[in-house]
C-alpha cells in the first residue's frame, strides 16, 4: 500500500502565476536552489556532519525507551501533565491536536490514553484552577517535566509547585512514581534533581535544541502515552529525510521551500503567513512559528556582521481567519508570503442538511460535504490573493496521520536549516532568548555572578532602571 504523503505546491508563488513583479522566476528559483547543493551533497557524504536533530528519525534506542516507560506507567495514569515551555511544549501540543480527536480529553470513548494537559505558561490563575481539579486525582496523574537546560524559571517553578504538592499529599515514594523528567542526560539542575529524587529520566539528546526536539523523547513520550503511533511519526520523518536529501533540488521540497522563502524575504515580503485549512493542523502552525522565528531571527551572520534579519512568521486559521485577516492580506501591503496547509481526506465528513423551504437560496449548499466547503474556501481565498498578486504556497496532506505529520515536521525542520544557510546565520542558537532568561533570574533574586564583572543583583538594578514605571508617562 502506498503511504499517504505531504507535498509542496509552489506554482502560485511563481512569475507564471502572478507575474514577474511579484512572483519568482524559474531561473531565480533554480539559482537559489543550486546554492544549497554543496551543503546537501556534503551532508549526504558525511551523515555525522548533519545537525543532531536529523538523526532522530532513526533513533530506535529512544523510541524503545519511551515505549518501555509508557508500558510501565500508562496503566496507572488517567491524566498526563506536561510542564515545559517553548520547544519543550509546542511540539507536544501540536502532535496532540493533530493526531487525536477534538473531544479527546472530555470523552473517554474517543481516547486511547490519559487526558493530556500541557502547561506552557505560568499564569497563576490557570494553574490554581487545574491543581484544584487535579487534587484528589493525584494518584492517577503523571507529571512530565521537560526542560533541556534544566533551569528555565517557568518550568522549574511549575515543577517546584507540583513537587511540594505531591510530597505533602502523597509522600516521597508516590512523588517519585508520579514524575517523569525529560532533560539533558548529564548536566543541568533538573538532571541533578532527577538523580537526587530518583525520578524517572528521559533524555533530550545532545545537540538537539528545543525547537528541533519534538521527534525526541520530548515529544514522543506524551504522544505515545496518548495513543499516537510514534513509529509511524518517525517513519514519516525518515521518508521526508530521503526527499530533502535529494541533490536534484528541483525534486527537493525543503530546498524549494527555503529558496522561495529566502527570495521573497529579499523582495520585501518579510512576513510569512502559515494558514492551515484544518483544525487538526492549527497547532503545527504555532510550532512552525517558534521554529521559524527563533531559528532565523538573528542579529549577526556567521561572519559576525550585524545583519538583523529574519522573516516574521504569522499563524492564521482557515476558514476562521478569512473573517478577520483576509481584508488586510489582500488590500494591505504586499509584504507577505502565504503558505496554506490543505488536507485531501479529513477521515470524517458531514453532509450539509437540506435548505429550509423558506430559504431556497441555500440550495447551493444543501447535500454538499463540509470538507468540500472548507477546501473550496481555501481555493477561493488563494484565488483572491492571487488576483492581488500575493505569492502563495500550499502544503498538501493526503490525510492527517502520524506518518504525514512526521513528514511535515521534518520538512519544516530541514527547510529551516536550509533557510539558515541561505541567510548565512546560525539557526540553532537563541542568544536573545537566553538574555531574557538571565534577566528573569536576576529580577527573581538569584545570587552569584551573571558575568565575571556583574553580579545578578547589579544586573537586576540595571533592568529595573529601564523597566520600573515612570509615573509621568502614565495616563
Ligand atoms: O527552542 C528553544 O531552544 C527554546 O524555545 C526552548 O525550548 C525554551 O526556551 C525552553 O527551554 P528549556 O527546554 O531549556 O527549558
Amino acid at each position: 500500500m502506498t503511504q499517504s504523503q505531504v507535498r509542496l505546491y509552489y506554482k502560485n508563488a511563481t512569475a507564471d502565476a502572478i507575474g514577474s513583479e511579484h512572483g519568482i522566476k524559474c531561473e531565480q528559483l533554480n539559482a537559489l536552489g543550486q546554492r544549497l547543493v554543496p551543503l546537501i551533497t556534503r551532508l549526504n557524504r558525511d551523515k555525522q556532519e548533519r545537525p543532531a536533530y536529523r538523526h532522530l528519525p532513526y533513533d530506535a534506542r529512544t523510541s524503545d525507551k519511551v515505549k518501555e516507560l509508557v508500558a510501565e506507567v500508562k496503566g496507572q495514569c488517567e491524566n498526563l501533565v506536561v510542564l515545559g515551555i517553548g520547544g519543550s511544549a509546542l511540539g507536544n501540543i501540536a502532535l496532540q491536536t493533530a493526531l487525536n480527536p477534538y473531544m479527546y480529553n472530555l470523552d473517554p470513548s474517543q481516547r486511547a490514553g490519559p487526558r493530556l494537559f500541557v502547561f506552557d505558561n505560568i499564569d497563576p490563575a490557570q494553574l490554581v484552577s487545574f491543581l484544584a481539579w487535579a487534587d484528589g486525582r493525584l494518584d492517577k496523574t503523571i507529571f512530565n517535566v521537560i526542560s533541556k537546560g534544566g533551569d528555565t524559571a517557568e518550568t522549574i517553578s511549575q515543577f517546584m509547585i507540583v513537587r511540594r504538592m505531591l510530597l505533602e499529599k502523597s509522600g516521597f515514594d508516590r512523588y517519585t512514581e508520579r514524575v517523569v523528567v525529560t532533560t539533558d542526560a548529564k548536566k543541568g539542575l533538573l538532571c541533578r534533581i532527577a538523580d537526587t529524587d530518583m525520578l524517572r529520566p528521559l533524555e533530550v539528546p545532545n545537540g538537539v535544541g528545543g525547537r528541533f526536539s519534538v521527534l525526541s523523547a520530548v515529544g514522543l513520550f506524551s504522544a505515545a502515552m496518548c495513543g499516537i503511533n510514534i513509529d509511524q511519526l518517525l517513519a514519516g520523518a525518515a521518508d521526508m529525510d530521503a526527499r530533502v536529501s535529494c541533490e536534484d533540488v528541483s525534486k527537493n521540497p525543503a530546498a524549494i521551500n527555503a529558496a522561495i522563502n529566502y527570495y521573497f524575504y529579499n523582495q520585501g515580503k518579510k512576513i510569512s503567513v502559515m494558514m492551515p485549512y484544518s483544525y487538526h493542523l492549527k497547532d503545527l502552525a504555532d510550532w512552525y512559528r517558534q521554529l521559524w522565528a527563533e531559528s532565523l531571527g538573528k542579529a549577526k551572520d556567521l561572519k559576525g556582521n550585524e545583519v538583523h534579519i529574519g522573516p516574521t512568521p504569522i499563524k492564521a486559521l482557515g476558514a476562521t481567519d478569512q473573517h478577520s485577516q483576509i481584508q488586510l492580506y489582500r488590500e494591505g501591503p504586499n509584504d507577505k508570503l502565504f503558505t496554506f496547509l490543505q488536507v485531501d481526506d479529513f477521515g470524517a465528513d458531514l453532509t450539509i442538511g437540506p435548505a429550509p423551504d423558506c430559504a431556497p437560496e441555500l440550495n447551493y449548499l444543501a447535500g454538499k460535504k463540509l470538507s468540500a466547503l472548507l477546501n473550496n474556501e481555501k481555493k477561493a481565498t488563494e484565488y483572491a490573493l492571487l488576483e492581488s498578486k500575493r505569492p502563495c504556497l500550499t502544503v498538501l496532506f493526503d490525510e492527517v496521520n502520524a506518518y504525514t505529520v512526521g513528514q511535515f515536521i521534518y520538512l519544516y525542520e530541514v527547510t529551516t536549516s536550509f533557510a539558515g544557510a541561505l541567510f548565512g546565520i546560525n539557526p540553532y542558537d537563541q542568544p536573545a532568548v537566553a538574555l531574557g532568561k538571565e534577566a528573569t533570574f536576576a529580577l527573581m533574586g538569584k545570587e552569584g555572578n551573571y558575568t565575571p564583572d556583574l553580579t545578578y543583583e547589579q544586573f537586576a538594578q540595571q533592568i529595573r532602571a529601564k523597566t520600573t514605571l515612570d509615573e509621568s508617562y502614565l495616563v
